[in-house]
């Protein structure tokens, strides 16, 4: 049987896809830095979806060690058997009230957010058909697989194509619309606008996958829908604590009703270990303090605007987009591999290539993410470093 292994392993390595992890120790008080435990040397991290450093949030840190030590380490258990922290209950309320919707349900990553509620709203309305976008996240795609509901995928961010597959249903036909409003890769912004009219004139509920838009827009940090004010709009708005929140977990937000039949259904939810009570704590005091400073968001889009403007002085591609993502084109999976590895042992810059399944084969890349933390010194090393390297 070990030879099915060792053959998976040696195709993954032929084709460039064999994944290597970097060993990092992360240091408080000292983010984008990071200790690269290969060699011990500090490196500068520029790939971390800790997207504004909340991960090292003073506040939230007091508030991690006061649950920690009020409440101990684990959750005790699933919500339905064992109860739910007090902490969960806050939070909770927290992110209903932030998006301005009637109540909250966490889950323990975006991912199980994803792929529970999808398969949760198919056993909820017969015959939904979904519709889904061809760069949705691999958890959305988990989820519609996993619910076994008839699918019709429409291109990225394809008004017209959707509109063609809805017309394709007769009006009674329960119909769910799910895409995201920050896609990850390409940092382009889903057309929530458009999609949110279509759903409307064809009787369809929406799902937005806000994964990587919370904390990081609106005025509030509830993310794009609320920067374009159209979080009314949305049925369920699904995201992270992962990112800018800086801790881990899940959550979708919606109507009463909506999220208590989930609760009730939900496999991924009902039959799995809650969120400790120390992330739920730690998780509102970022969720908090975001609500109230805009200024790590100022600082990031302007340090996101200034690395783009100095990597297009040096004539290095980058995807178009308006958003916080700045992706480098490579094109070729080997070379993506050899800039990151170089990047890593000759300059001490910790960038992490992405290849094929995450993006299209042709269409690998070096995904970096600028934080406010990220110094121009910092900046102008990475470009000159990406200078010598692509
Ligand atoms: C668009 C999108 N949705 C969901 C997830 C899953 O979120 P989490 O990392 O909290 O599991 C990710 C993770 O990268 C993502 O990019």
């Amino acid at each position: 049987m070990l030879e099915y292994f060792k053959q998976t392993i040696t195709d993954l390595k032929n084709e460039n896809r064999y994944r290597e992890f970097v060993d990092i120790s992360r240091l408080k008080g000292q983010f984008p830095y990071a200790i690269n435990n290969q060699n011990g040397q500090k490196i500068v991290v520029w790939c971390s979806n800790d997207y504004l450093g909340m991960g090292q949030n003073e506040e939230a840190i007091k508030q991690a060690i006061s649950a920690l030590q009020s409440y101990g380490t684990g959750a005790g258990g699933t919500r339905n058997i064992s109860g739910t922290n007090h902490e969960i209950v806050k939070l909770e309320h927290k992110i209903a009230q932030l998006h301005q919707k009637e109540a909250a349900l966490t889950f323990t990553s975006g991912y199980t957010a994803n792929d529970t509620t999808i398969q949760s709203l198919v056993k909820i309305i017969p015959n939904l058909v979904i519709f889904s976008d061809a760069k949705n996240h691999a958890s959305i795609i988990s989820g519609i697989r996993n619910s076994k509901a008839v699918k019709e995928v429409f291109n990225h961010n394809d008004i017209v194509h959707l509109e063609e597959l809805l017309e394709k249903y007769s009006p009674s036909q329960p119909k769910l619309i799910i895409f995201e409003s920050v896609y990850s890769m390409d940092g382009d912004f889903g057309k929530i606008s458009e999609i949110c009219q279509l759903a409307k004139k064809y009787n369809a509920l929406t799902l937005v996958d806000e994964v990587h838009g919370v904390g990081l827009y609106g005025n509030q940090g509830a993310g794009l829908a609320e920067q374009l004010n159209l979080g009314q709009e949305i049925d369920i708005i699904q995201g992270t604590f992962a990112k800018a929140y800086g801790t881990i977990g899940g959550f979708i937000t919606a109507k009463t009703e909506i999220i208590d039949a989930i609760r009730c259904v939900a496999s991924g939810f009902i039959f799995s270990t809650a969120l400790p009570p120390v992330i739920a704590a730690a998780t509102l005091a970022n969720i908090t303090h975001l609500q109230n400073s805009n200024a790590e968001r100022q600082k990031m889009h302007e340090n996101v605007a200034k690395l783009k403007s100095e990597l297009q002085k040096i004539d290095i591609k980058i995807v178009d987009n308006q958003s916080h993502i700045v992706s480098v084109k490579i094109g070729d999976a080997a070379k993506a591999k050899e800039i990151s590895k170089r990047l890593l042992n000759e300059h001490n810059i910790y960038v992490q290539h992405i290849n094929y399944p995450t993006v299209a084969k042709g269409d690998e890349r070096l995904r970096i993410t600028i934080t406010p933390l990220h110094t121009e010194k910092m900046i102008n090393d990475l470009v000159s470093a990406l200078a010598k390297l692509v």
